[in-house]
């Protein structure tokens, strides 16, 4: 087997799936208000086709973890049945599924029993004006049934991920957490970055990790949690534990040295960086007949490129092409 390995001797185990771009909020930071023009349905993998590739990811590139994500992955249709094929791979990868949580009252137990382990699900607010503000839906309530419903699963460790934007939700950073230790879930606070449609990314309207902190240390004593691996949040022990909170600061303390993720989109395409300028095809050749063997080695060569960084702090860094909503969390 040869690993999916880049230049800077990099090994890349986590595989991110996007399973559609398509998505049933608006967060402001996402997507503008009248939403994008989503992947014709031709284009999109099939359910046969993602099963493919990501069975050649965990047989032939020492895939062990896979990531759902969207747009909003619930939306697309035949999830449960889709997990229970990843689920029933060998090896069997780690399974867990981004979304912002609406429906997932509704199939959280049957994506369990279909084999999912674990779910994030995105939560900015707890307050349904904010929430309207932030998302352009009225769905707050949808929202935290999700999770409800999701811990109840055994989902777990549920986690929730938090993008604070300046004088809109920044002043519920501690209401946030309160609400997630008293339900046992693992809050992450991730800094905004340059992924939004519009490009509309504007540095200083982004809460960084510091700010974070001051927020957080106002009520609670947090101590490093030292081992991090190549997890891409610093998490703390809030009062001394057991419960943590993790800050993942992608813009001020940048990851990418550790990073062992790696993309597929919902049209086929691999990318080795979120932040990545190009791609590659990995879905005409699957059409044209190519061996496990052929995709294998362009995925390969797909991550042997990979940049050393993100580089948003250098001046001639570019937003890539395409939306986070059309890459995959
Ligand atoms: N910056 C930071 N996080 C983002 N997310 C979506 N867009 C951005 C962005 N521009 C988050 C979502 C979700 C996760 C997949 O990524 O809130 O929790
Ligand atoms: Fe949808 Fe996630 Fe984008 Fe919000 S951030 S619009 S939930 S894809």
């Amino acid at each position: 087997m040869g690993a999916l390995v880049d230049g800077f001797g990099r090994v890349h185990t986590d595989l991110r799936v996007s399973l559609t771009d398509k998505c049933n909020l608006r967060c402001t930071y996402c997507m503008p208000p009248e939403g994008l023009e989503w992947m014709p349905a031709p284009e999109l993998l099939t359910d046969d086709e993602i099963v493919r590739l990501v069975g050649i990811g965990v047989r032939e590139l020492g895939i062990n973890e896979v990531r759902l994500t969207g747009g909003e992955p619930l939306l697309r249709r035949g999830l449960v049945d889709l997990v229970g094929r990843l689920a029933g791979l060998e090896p069997r990868p780690h399974l867990t599924l981004t979304t912002n949580g609406i429906g997932l009252a509704r199939v959280a137990q049957s994506l369990a029993d279909a084999g999912l382990h674990r779910v994030n699900v995105s939560l900015d607010t707890l307050r349904p004006d904010t929430f309207v503000a932030l998302a352009r839906r009225d769905r707050l309530a949808d929202v935290l049934a999700g999770l409800d419903a999701a811990a109840a699963a055994g989902l777990t460790p549920v986690k929730v991920n938090t993008v604070l934007i300046r004088d809109v939700n920044d002043g519920e950073a501690l209401e946030l957490l309160d609400y997630c230790l008293d339900r046992g879930l693992s809050l992450r606070f991730i800094e905004q970055m340059p992924l939004d449609a519009q490009h509309g990314w504007d540095r200083r309207l982004m809460i960084t990790a510091d700010e974070i902190m001051a927020k957080l240390t106002v009520a609670h004593e947090l101590t490093p949690v030292p081992v991090r691996g190549s997890a891409p949040a610093e998490d703390y022990l809030v009062d001394g534990g057991p419960a943590t909170v993790g800050i993942i600061a992608s813009v001020t303390r940048p990851f990418c040295a550790a990073c062992d993720r790696v993309r597929l989109t919902a049209d086929g395409q691999v990318r080795n960086c979120l932040f990545a300028r190009d791609e590659s095809d990995l879905r005409t050749p699957l059409r044209a007949g190519a061996s496990d063997a052929e995709l294998a080695e362009r995925w390969r060569a797909a991550v042997a490129g990979k940049r050393a960084g993100h580089g948003i702090d250098d001046p001639s860094f570019l937003q890539p092409a395409r939306p986070m909503s059309a890459i995959g969390g």
